[in-house]
């Protein structure tokens, strides 16, 4: 299966604080993986890695077999916290559409093609009736929905999502989970999550971070890793996810 997705002996310091240590991953066309960990593991920085945002000290980072810069324009992305106070004039359709730029290239003009795209990411996370709206006259969730529409507009073969359904209602949130769940077949997916129970649904594959990626390639969360990277007892962890999640690993 073609690799899409490939890091080896990655650190990343700021300063002097270690964020990512030794990093290796594998990602396989048609993976979903979720990755978990504690606040300030570095879950974040693992995907501004990914997308070349952030040059790792050491270590060699791949996406579809090229740096991560030349790849950035297969990637669709949804941040953490998408920007809070956007005051400059710009509708919700033009954030969408912008988000064809990367397919596109800079000063070309849109085309049909482009708007068709925009309207039906719009209408997937049921954004349309807002469409001529300044972004910065939603509400978070509203705008939150803006940001995944723009990630997935441009039909990417990679989607990284840090904790996407952030601020969503249950319905919308509901909704964005079976939109991953069609995605899946066509595109790679990365999902940052600290809802549990909707990430082991969903995923193939369960990684831990805390600096250091725990990660068996499987969707079994390993007792022992998730003691190692949360510094805390499983059942702390395991509330509320589903029994099936967590086995006892075999070596
Ligand atoms: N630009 C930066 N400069 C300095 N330190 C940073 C920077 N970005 C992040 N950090 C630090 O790096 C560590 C990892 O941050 P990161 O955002 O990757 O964590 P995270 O796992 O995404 O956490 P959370 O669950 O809270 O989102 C944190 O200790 C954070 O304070
Ligand atoms: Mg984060």
């Amino acid at each position: 299966m073609a690799e899409v997705i490939s890091l080896k002996d990655v650190w990343v310091k700021y300063e002097k604080l270690t964020v990512l240590e030794n990093v290796n991953l594998t990602i396989n066309e048609g993976d979903f993986l979720g990755i978990i960990g504690p606040n300030g593991g570095g879950k974040s920085t693992l995907l501004k890695v990914i997308l070349g945002l952030i040059k790792p000290q050491k270590g060699e980072v791949k996406v579809l077999g090229k740096s991560p810069a030349r790849s950035r324009h297969l990637i669709g992305y949804v941040p953490q916290y998408g920007p809070t106070n956007i005051d400059f004039p710009i509708s919700v359709w033009e954030v969408v559409l912008m988000g064809r730029m990367g397919t596109r290239g800079l000063f070309k003009h849109y085309t049909d093609e482009d708007r068709e795209a925009t309207y039906k990411a719009l209408e997937v996370v049921d954004m349309l009736e807002f469409r001529d709206r300044q972004i910065g006259e939603l509400s978070g969730g509203q705008r939150q929905r803006v940001f995944i529409a723009r990630a997935l507009v441009s039909n990417p073969k990679v989607l990284l999502l840090d904790e996407p359904a952030t601020g969503i209602d249950t319905r919308m949130q509901n909704e964005f989970y079976e939109l991953l769940e069609k995605l899946k077949s066509e595109v790679t997916i990365i999902m940052i999550s600290h809802d549990l129970s909707a990430v082991s649904v969903l995923v193939d594959k369960i990684a831990c971070l805390n600096g250091k990626l725990h990660y068996h390639g499987s969707k079994e969360l390993v007792p022992e890793d998730i003691e190692k990277s949360y510094g805390c007892p499983v059942d702390l962890i395991a509330h509320g996810v589903p029994h099936r999640v967590l086995h006892i690993h075999k070596h």
